[in-house]
Order: C-alpha cells, then structure tokens, then sequence
C-alpha cells in the first residue's frame, strides 16, 4: 500500500461550466484513495506585481500556503490561443516567487488539457510544460492527456462519464502516483 499523498489540482478556466473543471471532478472522483486531490481556487488572484514581492496581498499569500499543503500540483488547462489562459500563467507566476523559494519548486507535477478543439489542448499543454522547467518541478511525460472534442465526451447531467476516457484518466492518475512516489521520499 503506498502512501496517502495531497495534490493541489489548478484548472486554468475560471468559467462556470468549464470542460476542465468536469475533468478535474472526474479525476477527483476516480483517484485512489492514496491520492488526495482537491482544487484550489485562482479566480480572486491579483495579478502579479513585482512591487509587491516583500509584501504580497493576504490572497496571494494564502493560496501560496494552500499549494505548500501539497505533495504535487496537478494541472487541468485550456487552449486560448495556442497556449495556455493568461490566469493560469499569472497563478503560476504568482506561486513561483519569490525567487528560489517558490513553492511549487520541486513537486512532482502532472497536466491534462481539454478543449472543443480536435488537438486536445497540444499547444496550452506544452506552452505550460516550458514554464514549468523554469519553476523547476518534474513534470510527468507519460501518457500524455490531451482531450479533444471534450464537449462530446459529457453525459446529459454534464459529467464526464464516457467509459473509455475514463479509463484512460484511470490509468493517467496510477503514472502519477508512481511519478510522484519516485520524486518524494516515503
Ligand atoms: C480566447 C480563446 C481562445 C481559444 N483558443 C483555442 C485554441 O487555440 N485551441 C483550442 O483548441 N480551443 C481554443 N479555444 C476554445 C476552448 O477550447 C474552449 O473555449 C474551451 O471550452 C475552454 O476550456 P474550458 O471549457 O475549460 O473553459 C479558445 C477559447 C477562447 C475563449
């Protein structure tokens, strides 16, 4: 039996009826119980300022201690653009300062994007995977979760049920628990 370990999970959308949020609640609800994810909110970040790196305002500082709660950070993104939403980039920004005792440095971290689009999110996924070398967490390779046509995959209450991604996002959290079991100590 492996041991229990917290995931922060991040969903880069704030909309109300966010296809990555509907992941990141199926993901929720199939993790075994030796993975404990939950969501942590960004809607109410600031966006960031340097200016206020010695002094950061109480939400900046709480959502920091909320991820250092944390063994790992799992990533749900969107594709804006070809890469990933500005709030997004801004909560990780947020997290990564101040400089060289950022908290997400050195977890373990997984991403899943989900779009209406064909490409499932490439672009955003891999545009994140960049940023997330700098901040220096390892970052799970295998298998790579991309959900394109997400908007197809939902039942008629809006959930994710579609047996086969399912199964597929099954196997996507056992990789993790493995990766982050190799990255932390027991
Ligand atoms: C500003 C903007 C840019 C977008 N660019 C892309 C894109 O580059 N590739 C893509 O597959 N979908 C793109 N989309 C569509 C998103 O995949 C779609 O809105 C999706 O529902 C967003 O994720 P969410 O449901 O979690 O909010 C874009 C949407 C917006 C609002």
């Amino acid at each position: 039996m492996s041991q229990t370990r917290n995931v922060a999970v991040i969903v880069g959308s704030l909309r109300k009826d966010s296809y990555n949020r509907k992941v990141a609640e199926a993901l929720i609800a199939i993790a075994p119980p030796t993975l404990k994810l939950r969501i942590i909110e960004i809607a109410d970040l600031p966006h960031f300022s340097q200016d206020w790196e010695a002094n950061p305002p109480q939400t900046v500082v709480d959502f920091r201690n909320k991820i250092g709660e944390n063994d790992a950070v799992l990533f749900l993104t969107p594709e804006y653009n070809r890469s990933i939403p500005g709030v997004l980039k801004n909560a990780v920004d947020i997290a990564s300062r101040p400089y060289g005792q950022g908290i997400l440095m050195g977890k373990p971290a997984a991403i899943a994007s989900a779009s209406i689009g064909a490409t499932g999110g490439f672009g955003a996924s891999h545009h994140l995977r960049q940023v997330l070398v700098n901040v220096n967490m390892p970052t799970l390779a295998q298998p790579e979760v991309y959900l394109g046509t997400i908007d197809k995959l939902l039942d008629d209450k809006g959930q994710l049920s579609d047996e086969r991604t399912l199964k597929f996002l099954g196997k996507f959290l056992a990789a993790f628990e493995k990766w982050i079991n190799i990255h932390l100590p027991a």
